[in-house]
């Protein structure tokens, strides 16, 4: 099974770039920016990585996004993880990136945007991975705040595929970013928004109807709606699941209470994901791998998990017939 799991090509829809800066990479960008970080040593960075909710997770994240300045650290970045997929054979991936996080240091969208699509085109050029590239809104600010960001974005249309929805869920239902998600998709974006981490199914429901989405991030609180369940079967609308992600931040107290395999035997369309790899243990393979350790996932399923992730890639159908 691990075998099959690291050989077979694969497609990552759910990963945050700035989710994927190694502790190492963190130190060397402190330095050569002079940015202050609350950590000794890789070793210090590592044991602060112990989180009780989503909060506790972003606090530390956002903390640790302080030292990405420039153009290239945003490169650096960016083709780490590149280096990442080719160890994972993840053949095409769609990266988010969250621009206000740096906008709001002052670090121009350019360098941010520049920095992430070099290095995705290198990865085009030298691994024939493909990628696209998502642009979310902090849920925790304002949806005016979206509006600035989205206009910004506006230079970039030919860059950046879709919008999404990411940040503190609770308390920031998708209803907040009704308009702006109407607005982005006039302008022609793909639209996603993360619902049902950790917040109730209203929010999915929120999501779907308010927002109008083509994918769903996390959403496996879907399982406590029958009705929604069967929607979302008959939709075959997408969940890009994220299961590391769910147990760091205790969505799941433990891997064996993961409802994954529930979600994919009623028939949903499901993917596996990494989200935030340096933060949550593992890049793709590692989550396969532990599914398969903790749960009755089968060959099968691995393989319908794969091809899933292929079939809701943002990508032509010319280019989906020739992964799939
Ligand atoms: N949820 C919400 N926001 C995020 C996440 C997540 O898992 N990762 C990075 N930003
Ligand atoms: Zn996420």
């Amino acid at each position: 099974m691990i075998e099959l799991i690291k050989k077979l090509p694969k497609a990552e829809l759910h990963l945050h770039i700035e989710g994927s800066l190694e502790p190492e990479l963190m130190f060397r960008l402190a330095k050569k920016n002079n940015v202050e970080i609350p950590y000794k040593d890789i070793e210090d960075v590592r044991s602060a990585y112990n989180f009780t909710n989503l909060q506790t997770f972003l606090d530390i994240y956002y903390a640790g996004a302080n030292v990405l300045l420039t153009k290239d650290d945003f490169y650096d970045l960016t083709w780490e993880y590149i280096l990442r997929c080719v160890e994972d054979n993840v053949i095409h991936t769609e990266i988010f990136f969250d621009p206000q996080t740096h906008t709001e240091r002052g670090v121009p969208f350019e360098a941010v945007i520049t920095g992430i699509k070099k290095a995705l085109a290198d990865a085009k050029e030298k691994y024939g991975i493909t990628s696209c590239i998502i642009m979310c809104f902090l849920r925790h600010l304002s949806q005016e705040e979206a509006f600035e960001t989205l206009e910004q974005a506006l230079d970039y249309k030919d860059d950046i595929i879709g919008v999404g929805l990411d940040s503190s869920e609770l308390g920031n239902p998708p209803s907040k970013f009704k308009e702006v998600f109407q607005k982005a998709k006039e302008e022609g974006f793909k639209l996603v928004a993360h619902a049902g981490e950790e917040a109730d199914f209203s929010y999915i429901y929120e999501a779907l109807d308010l927002l109008n989405i083509n994918r769903i991030d996390h959403g496996v609180q879907s399982i406590k709606s029958p009705e929604l369940m069967q929607r979302l079967k008959d939709e075959q609308m997408p969940l890009t699941v994220c299961p590391n992600s769910n147990i760091e931040l205790k969505v799941f107290e433990t891997y064996k209470e993961h409802n994954i395999k529930e979600l994919l035997d009623y028939g949903l369309n499901i993917s596996v994901n990494s989200d935030d790899p340096a933060y949550f243990k593992g890049y793709v393979n590692q989550n396969f791998i532990n599914l398969y350790e903790n749960l009755p996932i089968t060959e099968d399923d691995v393989i319908t998990l794969v091809k899933n992730s292929f079939k809701s890639a943002f990508i032509s159908d010319e280019l989906k017939e020739t992964y799939l």
